[in-house]
């Protein structure tokens, strides 16, 4: 199998890569987060979540972002919904994109979203339909779809189940979460041949944190069998605060080198990129988790 020429990348620093940081992050470094990541050329930003302030204070300001930044034409910003209480928020904050994200488990489904597979898309539905009404497009996530911090390993087919339901409901993208950053590239490889049984692989994403450090050949397995497009997030930045020991998401700079040694088109500056990282991590003062930016430090990107 080949791969597809042009690839997505979408950015999920500002949401998956800032919500689970111990101090605060000022919204006006928010704000200059998005706006770098937008002039590097992405075109796919999650800009933060709609939900508890009490279970995740980090994405507390999310509507002060949305209508802190510089909007560019051609951008989605998008925002984690859980709920209608969410959907409803997001729309007032004005994103033009939103995401509902389930669970391949049920305990992973009850420690992050306080309810059962189930009840989450029960909740979802509406979301989709709302957002349908409004013409706003909607991502569906699954966690957990290389193993799961408090069940172990996961059937490939009950994430095709998931997959499959949010699909149906009118999600336009799967988006498939290796959580816990576990998986490898065989792994990969079964998960995606049984979920493109029910959902098309262009209509899939990968989502790998990269804790066991299996992210980019874990990539490179899903670009080989036609996956287009690799969520990321600058600087390494991230975790989950419902999976504990989950480091980071794979570092954007590296899939970006990795792409553009591929010859595959993402229209996004690695320079810029690399800058915006560096920038983020200045503020929560440490160095990026990137090789490629730490590679390109004290030199002028390529
Ligand atoms: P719930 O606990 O079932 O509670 O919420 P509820 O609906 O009964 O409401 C309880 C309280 O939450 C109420 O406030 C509600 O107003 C409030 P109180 O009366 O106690 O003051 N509430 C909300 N507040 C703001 N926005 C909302 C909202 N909904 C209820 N939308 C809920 C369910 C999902 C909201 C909650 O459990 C929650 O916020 N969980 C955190 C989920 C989260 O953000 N997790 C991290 C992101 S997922 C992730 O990182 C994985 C991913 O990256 C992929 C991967 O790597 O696998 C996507
Ligand atoms: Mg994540």
């Amino acid at each position: 199998m080949g791969y597809a020429k042009k690839i997505k990348m979408v950015e999920v620093g500002p949401r998956d890569g800032l919500q689970n940081e111990p101090g605060t992050v000022t919204t006006a470094a928010k704000i200059e987060l998005i706006d770098r990541l937008g002039a590097a050329g992405v075109t796919a930003i999650e800009v933060g979540s709609f939900v508890s302030p009490k279970r995740v204070p980090q994405m507390a300001d999310t509507s002060e972002v949305v209508a802190g930044i510089s909007r560019l034409d051609g951008v989605r910003y998008a925002a984690l919904t859980p709920n209608m209480q969410g959907f409803e928020a997001a729309m007032t904050a004005g994103v033009n994109e939103v995401a509902v994200f389930a669970a391949a488990t049920e305990a992973f489904s009850q420690k992050n979203i306080n309810c059962s597979i189930r009840e989450s898309l029960d909740r979802f539905r509406p979301v989709c339909e709302a957002a349908q009404a409004a013409k706003i497009p909607v991502r569906g996530y699954i966690s957990c779809v290389l193993g799961c911090p408090y069940e172990g390993g996961v059937d490939p087919k009950a994430v095709g189940g998931v997959a499959g339901t949010l699909m149906d409901m009118g999600c336009y993208e799967i988006s498939l979460g290796d959580t816990i950053g576990v998986g490898t590239p065989a792994d990969v490889r079964a998960l995606i041949a049984a979920v493109a049984e029910v959902v098309a692989a262009e209509k899939l994403a990968v989502h790998f944190h990269d804790t066991y450090g299996q992210a980019l050949a874990n990539i490179l397995a899903a670009l080989e069998m036609e996956i287009s497009v690799v969520d990321s997030a600058v600087g390494g930045l991230g975790g989950c605060p419902y999976a504990e020991g989950a480091t980071g998401n794979v570092a954007s700079e590296d899939v970006l080198y990795m792409l553009n040694g591929l010859g595959l088109e993402t229209g996004i500056a690695l320079e810029d990129l690399v800058a915006a990282g560096r920038f983020i991590c200045g503020e929560l003062g440490r160095p990026p988790a990137s090789k490629v930016s730490m590679a390109l430090s004290g030199s002028s990107a390529p």
